[in-house]
């Protein structure tokens, strides 16, 4: 669908990449909400919904707000990537067979193995009395659990970090579209050759594995193509990793930051559950999701049109007054939360339950064996912006 320039009254209210708004955006998305229901920030040419209600209504209604556009640039796909964009009910059928794979047992069954690699990651650093958290724990993790779930060798850990990285940041000038684009098109086609191999491998030696799970799931009556599974597991790859590193760091940061909070962590690991829950809902690293209208709608005193691209902003809906009662404050006690981290509607994220187990079981594993730490003196934590990933969280506790 071709994109339109969509009018707004409120541009600039926003700055999404401002190196303070991506470290600590909470305080902008109240202004946000305060005053404006449609915004526009300074690095985007589209609106921004914040409003919970508005935010929720949009990812509830799929036929006007849709997830079928064009991403090859940002994402170097040859093909929309399946589920996440395309619209029910086609997106609808695919998620039946994915989400029995993605189950809460299921995800359950992952945990020893899982706490047993977070264990050995912290032996690696505990005496040492310090670590850069994101490159020692919050990426290493997430990966193995996600090569695990897939049935991929460990020993491709460093490769898959490569092919993550090569879409989500490429090693270009970041002012420089063109080389951005270049290198993900071509990190694309070492993604895509990648899975090609492993989908051969799978039906000449099926194991019990997700690759082996496509490509024998009967599907409306019949197998899934080729490229249908390509088109699942791209996803899968971009979704599985960063996601989980980015929500570890944020949680991370915050907890070294904020010692009474995370005190009570310690004392009362029982809490652990919750707080999971409510640092995804104060820091949303995956902050904003993009939909393109599929026919003209009014919010507030705002037209969009047809064709627009809009900007979703689900850390702004997760401190809304209107929904969260004292919003601005972190209450690992918190009950009702209806955060939206995960999304919502149709698209609501398929590796919630993964995800959830990963991040209670790493912040468990970590407070057993360093309930005392902070950031280290004088050093300056980098954030990135779109998923906000803590990219430097030096740590340090006394050994
Ligand atoms: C804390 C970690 C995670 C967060 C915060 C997160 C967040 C999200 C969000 C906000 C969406 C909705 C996107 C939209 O509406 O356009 C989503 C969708 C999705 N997520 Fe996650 N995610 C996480 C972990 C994971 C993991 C571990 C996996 C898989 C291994 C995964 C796979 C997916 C997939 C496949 C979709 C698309 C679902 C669909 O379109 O039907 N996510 N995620």
């Amino acid at each position: 669908m071709e994109q339109k320039e969509n009018p707004c009254p409120h541009t600039g209210v926003l700055n999404i990449i401002d190196p303070e708004y991506t470290a600590h955006p909470q305080p902008a998305y109240a202004r946000v909400l305060a005053n404006h229901r449609v915004a526009k920030s300074i690095a985007m040419h589209s609106p921004i919904l914040s409003r919970y209600e508005d935010v929720v209504f949009a990812l509830r209604h799929p036929e006007i707000f849709s997830s079928e556009m064009d991403m090859q640039v940002l994402l170097g796909t040859k093909r929309p990537m399946i589920p996440q964009q395309i619209d029910p009910p086609r997106q609808t059928r695919y998620r039946k067979i994915l989400d029995l794979r993605f189950s809460r047992p299921r995800m359950q069954a992952l945990e020893p193995e899982l706490r047993r690699h977070a264990q050995q990651l912290i032996d690696g650093f505990v005496e040492r009395g310090e670590c850069e958290f994101d490159q020692e724990f919050a990426v290493p993790l997430p990966c193995a659990a996600f090569l695990t779930l897939m049935g991929l060798p460990q020993e491709e850990l460093d490769l898959f970090l490569e092919l993550k990285n090569g879409i989500i940041r490429p090693p270009v000038d970041p002012m420089d579209m063109i080389a951005a684009t270049e290198f993900r098109m071509k990190t694309g086609e070492r993604i895509y050759a990648y899975f090609e191999k492993a989908i051969a491998d799978r039906r000449a030696r099926p194991q019990d594995d997700m690759v082996t799970y496509l490509t024998t799931v009967d599907f409306d009556g019949r197998p899934l193509s080729d490229e249908e599974i390509l088109d699942i597991c791209y996803l899968l790859l971009l979704g599985g990793l960063d996601t989980v590193t980015a929500t570890l760091g944020c949680s991370m940061a915050y907890l070294a930051s904020n010692p009474e909070q995370r005190r009570k962590l310690v004392a009362k690991p029982e809490l652990i559950p919750n707080a999971v829950e409510e640092l995804l809902r104060w820091e949303t690293p995956v902050s904003l999701v993009p939909r393109v209208l599929k026919q003209n709608v009014t919010i507030g005193d705002v037209e969009l049109r047809e064709g627009a691209l809009v900007n979703i902003l689900l850390g702004a809906a997760n401190v809304d007054p209107a929904e969260f009662p004292d919003a601005m404050n972190v209450d690992f006690e918190r009950e009702n939360n209806r955060h939206i981290s995960f999304g919502a509607g149709a698209h609501r994220c398929l590796g919630s339950h993964l995800a959830r187990m990963e991040l209670r079981a790493a912040l468990e594993e970590w407070h057993k064996r360093i309930p005392e730490y902070q950031i280290k003196p004088g050093a300056v934590p980098n954030v990135s912006p779109g998923i906000r990933e803590q990219l430097y969280l030096p740590l340090v506790w006394s050994a």
